[in-house]
């Protein structure tokens, strides 16, 4: 089996590779941001046929340092790009953070291979058109986010051979979606106006890329979850449910029209979600330690505290309007999380600032994914947060 690991230096990524190397699976291609001292290391284990390098300067000095290996080193956006064109793989896990993955998902999704997804921020701006290029491409996305990944193998578990999620659907009541609460769990307003970047980067569980922790930090990333789940699942807003469950022991569920609900478990490790999606249908040894059920904390669960944290709220509203909502949702919530991560705005003003961008752009319904980049680009060079 072929693997493309789009991300290889991120959390997702080496946590993929860990998979690659436990399944005995064939690294053909990877990508990368900026990271060359470990993108050379991995390069040298999994002696892929093409590597590329998101950041041109950094690829020019991978070139220098791997010069006597027989791999193709491309860079910037169209050099991931060239990865689907110069090498064949089966997967394509996508581990890239931000809407700089969506390109790469379409290039994959055109490919018609299997696509295992963690790249939430793709679906979140431009989930209905990616959906149809994988359907017109025979191209499958397997969820890696562990909430999604969750509902995906309880599905399987009712309704192993078949592959329609909507034949099943008038049998759902609901989805659970869970939510550790992030960094700032049971703080008030008031608490949040002084809290740092590196306050919001202190999960209780997860061990993740930056971005992503402090989504996790204002709900943003549930909110994102929510609109994923709906795109990956095809069920509306008011069917999908959060409850906070600080342990992440139960990473989603599915409550049925009889209320009977199935969750998946496990201990807080991604590398089952992505192994899943490698191997789906089957399933592998891991590596990952099994629960042991009696020395488990009390499994607790809360209501969210949605007017604190509004970000839910938005992305339930975006969901429902659509167009290019998300690409304005998402790019707003990019630079923001940049500018707080560099202080130069305070955390509350991240959902200040989303919220605002929502308001001043006007929805375009059924925008293709060159108008939704546009969106994207639009705001990145004419809003500052700060
Ligand atoms: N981490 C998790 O447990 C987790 C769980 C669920 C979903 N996800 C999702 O998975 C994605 C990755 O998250 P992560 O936590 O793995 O992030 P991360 O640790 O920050 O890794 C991001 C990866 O993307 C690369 N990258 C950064 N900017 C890029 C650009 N402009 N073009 C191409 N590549 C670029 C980085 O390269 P360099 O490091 O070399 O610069 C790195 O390989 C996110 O969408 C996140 O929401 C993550």
């Amino acid at each position: 089996m072929n693997i493309t690991v789009l991300g290889s230096t991120g959390s997702i990524g080496t946590q993929t590779l860990d998979c690659a190397e436990n399944l005995g699976l064939n690294v053909v291609a990877m990508s990368a941001g900026k990271n060359y001292d470990l993108f050379e290391m991995q390069i040298r284990k999994f002696k892929p046929k093409a590597v590329a390098m998101s950041d041109k300067q950094a690829a020019e000095k991978l070139k220098e340092r791997i010069r006597d290996l027989p791999v193709s080193v491309f860079s910037g956006e169209e050099g991931i790009l060239r990865l689907f064109e110069e090498t064949q793989c089966d997967i394509c896990v996508n581990g890239i953070v931000g809407v700089a993955g969506l390109r790469p998902t379409v290039a994959a999704a055109k490919k018609g291979v299997r696509i295992a997804l963690a790249n939430k921020e793709n679906l979140v701006v431009a989930g209905d058109a990616i959906k149809k290029i994988c359907k017109e491409n025979g191209a499958e996305i397997i969820p890696v986010d562990s909430e999604h990944s969750a509902i995906f193998q309880c599905l399987n578990g009712i309704c192993p051979t078949e592959n329609d999620i909507g034949s099943i659907q008038s049998k759902i009541r609901r989805l659970i979606l869970t939510a550790s609460g992030g960094a700032f769990y049971g703080k008030t307003t008031a608490d949040l106006h002084n809290v740092t970047a590196s306050d919001a980067l202190l999960h209780p569980t997860w061990k993740m890329g930056s971005k992503i922790t402090v989504d996790c930090a204002t709900l943003m990333n549930k909110g994102f979850e929510i609109i994923e789940a709906a795109k990956l699942f095809d069920v509306s807003s008011e069917k999908i449910d959060v409850v906070i469950h600080r342990e992440s022991i139960i990473h989603s569920m599915i409550e049925f029209v009889d209320s009977s609900v199935l969750a998946q478990m496990s201990l807080p490790d991604m590398r089952i979600a992505i192994q899943y999606a490698l191997t789906f249908p089957k399933r592998a040894e891991s590596p990952v330690i099994p629960l042991d059920f009696t020395s488990l904390p009390p499994l607790t669960f809360a209501k969210p505290d949605y007017e604190t944290f509004r970000a839910p709220l938005l992305c339930r509203q975006v969901l429902r309007t659509g167009g290019s909502c998300g690409a304005v949702l998402n790019a707003s919530n990019e630079i923001a999380v940049e500018a707080f991560l560099q202080n130069r705005i305070n955390f509350l003003h991240i959902t200040d600032f989303v919220e605002k961008m929502l308001d001043k752009y006007p929805v375009v319904s059924e925008a293709t994914i060159d108008e939704l980049l546009e969106t994207d680009k639009k705001i990145r060079l004419e809003e500052r947060p700060d």
